[in-house]
């Protein structure tokens, strides 16, 4: 089992025969996650460089996870205790610490593009943890895992991508990789936070009403508003978002079918989705949070060129 790429930069890179090899590789490591020692050797040769220059909450501790039910040596790297406040660049700060022979690099940055140069720029293998707003393509996998595993697969089933589409790693790569497995895509929210070429670049629905979008798809993957990432009012204020694009139980209750609901995590409760839908039987969030460590297992396993799924 071989994947076409060195490095995991991205979904639009893979084909989808790699993605097929990684989820597939993921239901054997979730097997492992069940048992009593929820451990195998596979990586005990490897040694992971976590280099999280963002916040994150469940990226950093599913990937630290994985590598240690991997047996791999590990190094957690954070900005705020490091030569990086020094004005170190990013680079330096990488070789400086590859040159302690780490062979595989973990990264998420603000900067879209910043696993890419890196990967074009040091030896060891990269594997995007989100960039900017570019890529976050191990949540574009483990959303598929998880809707796989809901459904019974990816082929023609209908995912609506719901929210701050134009602030949203998330959003490309869960569109590049349902695109390429067949699915059906459609991305709903305000017109503010849709990018006008959605629909040509990428061959998905738009759709400005969420009943209409909610009542055509089998999944709602729903997305967090980004202020972080936002530099000019893109809607009056967040009281009116939940009014329009929030999502409860009522809503969900008052539709012909019953549909999954996605979040990627962190949920601002009480805007995109109230509390009553985030924790019904049809969401299935704390899933994917599970889902996240088998699939980051398999992203690691198979880039490490390991040989034999270890038992
Ligand atoms: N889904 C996700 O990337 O969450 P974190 O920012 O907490 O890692």
């Amino acid at each position: 089992m071989q994947l076409s790429v060195k490095h995991l930069l991205g979904i639009r890179d893979l084909t989808p025969q790699d993605i097929q090899v990684i989820l597939d590789t993921a239901i054997q490591f979730k097997e492992v996650l069940q048992r009593p020692v929820k451990k195998v050797p596979s990586l005990r040769e490897i040694t992971i460089l976590n280099l999280f220059f963002e916040n994150s909450t469940r990226t950093r501790i599913s990937f630290e996870l994985a590598e240690k039910r991997l047996s791999a040596d590990t190094i957690n790297f954070t900005t705020s205790a490091s030569s990086v406040a020094k004005g170190e660049t990013l680079l330096d700060t990488v070789n400086n610490i590859l040159s302690m022979k780490v062979d595989m690099v973990v990264i998420r940055h603000s900067a879209s593009g910043a696993p890419h140069f890196l990967a074009q720029h040091i030896p060891a293998a990269i594997v995007n943890a989100g960039d900017g707003i570019n890529e976050h393509p191990t949540q574009g996998l483990l959303d598929a895992f998880s809707i796989r595993e809901k459904l019974g697969g990816l082929e023609g089933k209908k995912v609506a991508i719901i929210g701050d589409i134009m602030h949203s790693r998330v959003a490309l790569s869960n569109i590049y990789l349902l695109k390429k497995m067949g699915a059906e895509v459609t991305v709903a929210g305000p017109p503010t936070l849709i990018p006008k070429y959605m629909k040509e670049a990428f061959d998905v629905r738009v759709e400005y009403n969420l009943r209409k979008a909610l009542e055509w798809c089998d999944v709602a993957n729903v997305l967090r508003i980004q202020l972080e990432r936002q530099n000019q009012v893109l809607f009056s204020s967040l009281r009116e978002y939940n009014l329009a694009y929030g999502i409860s139980k009522k809503l969900l209750d008052s539709l012909s079918k019953k549909i999954v609901i996605m979040h990627p995590g962190p949920i601002n409760r009480g805007v995109e989705l109230d509390s009553d839908a985030a924790d019904s039987g049809q969401s299935i969030i704390l899933q994917q949070v599970e889902n996240g460590v088998a699939v980051r297992m398999a992203v690691l396993y198979l880039l490490s060129g390991a040989g034999g799924l270890s038992n």
